[in-house]
């Protein structure tokens, strides 16, 4: 059986909890936050996004996205593509054009 794609998520040692637009997502620890939705896009099937809008290298601002760790109290913006994924860390505002969705296919959250 075929797991997450080594080549996009790196070598997994762990899971740890986030939160995205009030629901909690199990994935891997320490990845590039843009990673983190692409799992849940395609490992978890709970969101849609267009990805062909996304520069992957910190060049554009095209990943724009508010968050808050888990010692803020306030959210914060910032890049999904810069910002690590740690256990506790919030996502407030998905990057334009990233959408939950319900396992039945539909949205629940808009982006920015
Ligand atoms: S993916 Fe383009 S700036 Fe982050």
């Amino acid at each position: 059986m075929l797991g997450p794609n080594k080549a996009i998520y790196g070598e997994i040692t762990r899971y740890v909890e986030i939160i995205v637009a009030g629901m909690p997502f199990e994935v891997p620890d320490d990845i590039p936050l843009i990673r983190a939705f692409q799992y849940i896009q395609f490992e978890l099937g709970r969101m849609t996004c267009d990805w062909s809008r996304f520069c992957f290298n910190d060049t554009i601002g095209c990943c724009h996205f508010e968050f808050s760790l888990p010692e803020q109290t306030e959210g914060e913006w910032g890049r999904a593509c810069c910002q690590r994924v740690v256990e506790g860390l919030v996502v407030h505002t998905l990057p334009k054009s990233c959408v939950l969705i319900y396992e039945a296919g539909q949205p629940i959250t808009s982006s920015v």
